[in-house]
């Protein structure tokens, strides 16, 4: 299988001197074609980083970096990223956002009828998709977190990519509302048989959509271990509660506290989710 992310020996380092900080050391990572990789690891590790390192958001320090086999050296067509925020155009409905960089396109590239016709029919079929039809004309401001994280997936498939990066996306949704995003990007990604990276600091969601889930540890930034996931390639809700799962879970949240120097459960809960907050010791 041919590789749609490889990166080789890749370091990203910002800033100089004894202030600097190795965000990446020498990450090597491969995903296939059509794989669903999970990202997870501490607060501050490099997951960040690396998702925009492959995007071609950051350039790299050292090492290569290709997607498809082509260098990465700046963002491209191939790739879309998905962020927290929903970054939603806040003046456009919802089928204007999801057909606006298509648009902005248009006025790049020579079109025939032909291709503006085909991008109504794509932009009209990841409506479906999504389970948007009904909120088409609707402005992102009257739509729930969970919508309108649906029409920032549904712009980013717009253009065809082969490569989905996704920065926790799913991070300021409610549990409910997550459970049903997870079974929907599954859904999806099949559909489109593109490439998942995908980041989160929850150890469940990356079993749940990983077929492999990549362990990152902090100072410096690094791969410290990948996992298989060993459930059956179609998802459901009952398999979180299956013994393979919960043995996953485990290694997995026993390997982060062993790397992030972390002597109790309340360290752990407070450094993977910073922004939770609020909890007294
Ligand atoms: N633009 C930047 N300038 C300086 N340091 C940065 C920048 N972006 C990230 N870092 C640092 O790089 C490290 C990794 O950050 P990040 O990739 O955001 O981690 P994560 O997403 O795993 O929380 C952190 O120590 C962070 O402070
Ligand atoms: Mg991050």
């Amino acid at each position: 299988m041919s590789s749609a992310i490889a990166c080789r020996g890749v370091w990203k380092v910002f800033g100089a001197g004894p202030s600097s900080v190795t965000a990446l050391q020498a990450v090597t990572l491969d995903v296939t074609d059509g794989e669903f990789v999970t990202l997870v690891g501490a607060s501050g590790c490099g997951k960040s980083t690396l998702l925009r390192t492959v995007a071609g958001l950051e350039a790299h320090s050292a090492g290569e970096i290709a997607t498809g086999g082509v260098p990465v050296v700046g963002p491209g067509a191939d790739r879309a990223m998905v962020f927290q925020n929903y970054s939603l155009y806040p003046w456009l409905t919802v089928q204007g956002n999801i057909k606006f960089t298509r648009q902005l396109s248009a006025h790049t590239r020579d079109r025939t009828s032909a291709d503006v016709e085909s991008a109504a029919g794509r932009a009209d079929a990841l409506l479906q998709v999504m389970g948007l039809e009904g909120v088409a004309q609707a402005y992102p401001h009257q739509l729930s977190g969970g919508m309108q994280q649906r029409v920032a997936i549904a712009r980013a498939l717009m253009s065809r990519p082969r490569i989905l990066l996704m920065d926790e996306p799913f991070g300021a949704l409610d549990a409910q509302t997550r459970e049903v995003m997870h079974d929907c990007i599954l859904h999806v990604s099949e559909l489109e048989r593109c490439t998942v990276l995908f980041v989160t600091h929850d150890v469940e969601e990356a079993i749940y959509l990983g077929q492999r889930v990549v362990l990152m540890a902090a100072r410096p930034g690094r791969i410290d271990s990948l996992y298989e996931v060993p459930l059956p390639p179609h998802r459901t809700q009952d398999m979180k509660h299956s013994a393979d799962f919960l043995r996953l879970r485990v290694q997995i949240l026993e390997r982060i506290r062993a790397t992030s120097g972390l002597k109790t459960d309340r360290d752990l809960l407070r450094k993977l989710a910073p922004r939770a907050g609020g909890l007294k010791t």
